[in-house]
């Protein structure tokens, strides 16, 4: 809070009504360089910060398609499922089973087991970071 203030005051002095007309002891130079570095390096730290807490969301057509092997594709598609096709994976009506994005929740419900059989068919199933990466995905809002 301190450095805040002496950085406001610094600037105020560099560039108001009165610029140019006071110059600034060594002492008050140091002050002021030394503040506004530190605004930089705190801008800078709640940049890193804010980058970490808002990571950039799973894409179904870059992160989750290429899970999809041509067997787990050719397979499904006898079923009417298709495991590639963002238009049917993001689509967002519901069934009998789920109120909404039927068609995806259907899916990552046989990937985990918790519908069965358990897919893809005979193995081998996902490991726990591709299924949470689906799942990071449906919370991400099932992006394109
Ligand atoms: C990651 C890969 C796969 C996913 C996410 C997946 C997903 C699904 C889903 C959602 C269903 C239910 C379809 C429905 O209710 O109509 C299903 C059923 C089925 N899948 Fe897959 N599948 C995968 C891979 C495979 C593969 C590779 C095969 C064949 C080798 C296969 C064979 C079947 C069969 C035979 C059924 C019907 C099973 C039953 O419900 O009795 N699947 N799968």
């Amino acid at each position: 809070m301190t450095q805040q203030v002496v950085c406001v005051a610094a600037i105020e002095t560099s560039a108001g009504p009165c610029a140019g007309q006071l110059e600034a002891t060594p002492q008050e130079r140091i002050i002021r360089d030394t503040s506004r570095l530190n605004i930089r390096l705190q801008i800078a730290t709640f940049g890193v910060t804010h980058l970490r807490m808002c990571p950039v969301p799973v894409s179904f057509i870059q992160d989750i398609a290429p899970l999809f092997d041509a067997r787990d594709v050719t397979c499904m598609a006898h079923f009417g499922v298709h495991l590639k096709d963002p238009d049917y994976m993001r689509d967002a009506a519901g069934n009998d089973r789920f109120p909404d994005h039927g068609n995806a929740r259907d899916v990552y419900a046989r990937l985990t087991g918790n519908a069965t059989p358990r897919m893809p068919m005979g193995g081998p199933f996902w490991d726990d970071a591709q299924l949470q990466l689906f799942n990071q995905w449906v919370i991400d809002g099932f992006m394109a």
